[in-house]
């Protein structure tokens, strides 16, 4: 098979890194790739929300598979414009990413098929918002409904920082159209976890429970990123809480967007806090989470081709259960000086090796070559995971090849998986 995967972060060179373990790939592009993705597939410059273009690559040189790693081009359309072509893709039509497009439609989806998340109102006015918010209790959780790159949702704990970031987001529009509408819902107590599932729309295969660290300082401190680190599985989300979120919450989703004739061939991400009433859906994304695929799938042992071709083929009910490797995977992200805010690039990077033993792995997001030199091009560079027989072990492995890469203003977390271990109250009902 030759197989066209679309995007150019760590997450894309995780998948790019999976399907070339498998017998049935015989050739891979990415689009745009990176240089890091360059170095085990062909990378063409097509940018990811150059659909049409894309579309014609996948054409022109007859790929039987595309796989979109990015939630922009699925909430523009490009499974509808790829099946339009009748070319084989992987991921939801535009009505079914609507599901991380709009968090309006998200929440009142999940309303309507009573899948567990925080109590919300929608607004489109902003004096009604204001007005909302004013006799409300504190801290709410404030969301633009569009897309903002994982900036738009905020948690204000004062009703004068609640009025600030509604004006900021509907009156001087800081996210664009993004913040015509807005969801307010309350806030959550609990334990942040991430649950994927691979589904053709009918049924539905779980991964491994994992924890992104969204914040940039130690101890979740500071302004969020789009991931500091990840680890995979999360030791206190246990068999019955992951039964709970499959029955719960992932069947019924999968099923609501099924009945709604939304067409959902892909990964359905459930971000979730554990409550001490219960998991409930903070978002749902409609593909694999950044950084956490970084964490997940070097513990996935069933060859990821033959998942993605069941799905695309609407076989997965008769696949075989998923096969994981044992032990732990941890990734820490290596960012850039300024990161998140505004991040230094173009300097050189030292100590990046092959490593080939499938215990290390590095992934790359904002790298660039000149020559035979790795230079830094982004906010977050790359992604260094272990993998071993626990977390710890596997986090000691990271933290040793970490030390092995300087850049000049390099950053990352030192408390990876730092929540592990940690209980989660449970009284459900
Ligand atoms: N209801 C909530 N209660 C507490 N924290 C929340 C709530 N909703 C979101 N958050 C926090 O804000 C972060 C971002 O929210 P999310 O809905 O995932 O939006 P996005 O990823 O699009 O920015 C979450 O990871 C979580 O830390
Ligand atoms: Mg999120």
């Amino acid at each position: 098979m030759k197989i066209l995967v679309i995007g150019s972060g760590g997450r894309e060179h995780a998948i790019v890194w999976q399907l070339k373990q498998s017998r049935l790939v015989k050739k891979i592009f990415a689009a745009p790739g990176n240089p890091g993705i360059g170095l085990i597939a062909g990378c063409v410059n097509i940018k990811a929300d150059n659909i049409k273009g894309l579309a014609d690559f996948a054409q022109k040189n007859n790929i039987d598979l595309t796989v979109v790693g990015p939630e922009i081009p699925l909430t523009l359309g490009i499974v509808d414009e790829f099946m339009r072509r009748k070319l084989r893709i992987f991921g939801p039509n535009k009505q079914a990413a609507e599901i991380e497009g709009s968090k309006a439609f998200a929440k009142e989806f999940m309303r309507k098929y009573h899948i567990p998340t925080a109590p919300f109102q929608i607004f489109t006015e902003p004096h009604e918002a204001i007005s909302f918010v004013k006799s409300a209790g504190m801290p709410i959780v404030i969301k633009a409904s569009g897309l903002a790159a994982g900036k738009g949702a905020i948690v204000a704990k004062t009703q004068e920082e609640a009025v600030e970031v509604i004006e900021n987001m509907m009156v001087q529009k800081v996210f664009g159209d993004a913040g015509a509408k807005i969801v307010i819902e309350t806030f959550l107590e609990g334990q942040e976890v991430s649950m994927m599932c691979f589904t053709d729309g009918k049924s539905v295969k779980m991964m491994l429970p994992s924890q992104d660290h969204k914040q940039i300082g130690e101890g979740d401190t500071g302004p969020n990123t789009g991931g500091m680190g990840a680890y995979c599985p999360v030791n206190f989300v246990d068999e019955a809480t992951q039964a709970f979120v499959k029955e719960q919450i992932i069947e019924p989703t999968i099923s609501g967007l099924q009945k709604e004739n939304r067409i959902y061939k892909g990964v359905l991400y459930a971000g979730l806090m554990l409550t001490e009433s219960g998991p409930k859906v903070m978002e749902f994304n409609c593909r694999f989470g950044d950084p956490e695929t970084q964490a997940v799938l070097p513990l996935l042992k069933t060859d990821l081709a033959d998942i993605f071709i069941s799905i695309v083929d609407g076989n997965l009910e008769v696949m075989d259960e998923l096969e994981w490797h044992p032990g732990a995977a941890a990734c820490v992200i290596l960012a850039s000086r300024g990161y998140p805010q505004k991040a230094e690039t173009g300097k050189r990077i030292f100590g990046l090796r092959n490593y080939s033993d499938k215990k290390c792995f590095l992934y790359h997001a904002g790298t660039k070559r000149e020559g035979k030199n790795w230079l830094t091009d982004g906010g977050r560079v790359i992604g260094v995971t272990g993998v071993d027989k626990d977390l710890r072990s596997a986090l000691n492995r990271a933290y040793e090849v970490v030390e092995s890469i300087k850049f000049d203003g390099m950053t990352f977390r030192s408390d990876i998986g730092f929540k592990a271990n940690m209980q989660w109250k449970k009284s459900r009902v």
